[in-house]
């Protein structure tokens, strides 16, 4: 199981949020080890991990989790980006989708952003929370998302006090270039 620093990121933006959390309906995409799913769920949010329905050893990742957190009963399901599944049309109404480190490999950008605009049609108020690595400076995320009708705004990492290289006695953000941002439909189409 490993944790990719992304993640760590996006729980400490969940724990300075932690008062909003109560109650809200929350999924997690390409969850993995589900950091921030698992930080939402102890603040009280009613979550959903998902992972690749093809990748069952990330599923079990999220299933371990849940189970080393005393958290048996959060659902757990696979969700393939591109693809509308059964299980992508059974999520019940989302408040918050969690993403970290989703947005690693340009090729799949356009099928993350299918399930992305689905979602988002679906919950028209939801918004994304994501934090991902900028791993290169070639390729761009926001000329996408306007393509599928959706808006971002950056969140400073200094705003939510995740600008340093150690968090909550975590030393995975090291040097590593992480950004933050919440996407969600454009103004335009809401
Ligand atoms: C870089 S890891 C990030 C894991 C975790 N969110 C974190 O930050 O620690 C990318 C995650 O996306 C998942 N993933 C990759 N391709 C996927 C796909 N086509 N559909 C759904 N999930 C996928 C992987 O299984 C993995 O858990």
């Amino acid at each position: 199981m490993y944790i990719w620093p992304c993640a760590v990121v996006l729980a400490q933006y969940l724990w300075h949020h932690r008062r909003n959390l109560t109650g809200k309906t929350i999924l997690e995409i390409g969850a993995g080890v589900s950091l921030p799913g698992i930080v939402a769920a102890k603040c009280g949010a009613k979550v959903i991990l998902s992972d690749s329905s093809e990748l069952t050893h990330c599923l079990e990742n999220c299933l371990q989790s849940c189970q080393m957190n005393d958290l048996p009963n959060i659902p757990i399901t696979g969700l393939t980006w591109g693809q509308i599944s059964p299980e992508l049309l059974a999520l019940p109404p989302l408040d918050i989708i969690l993403a970290s480190d989703v947005f690693f490999e340009p090729e799949d950008f356009e099928d993350t952003l299918t399930t992305v605009y689905y979602l988002v049609q679906r919950n028209p108020h939801v918004q994304l929370w994501t934090t991902y690595q900028v791993r290169s400076a070639e390729c761009s995320l926001e000329a996408l998302l306007y393509k599928w009708e959706l808006q971002c705004i950056h969140i400073p990492l200094e705003s939510f006090g995740a600008d340093r290289e150690h968090l909550a006695e975590s030393a995975l953000p090291g040097r590593h270039t992480v950004e933050m941002m919440i996407i969600s439909l454009a103004k335009n189409v809401l």
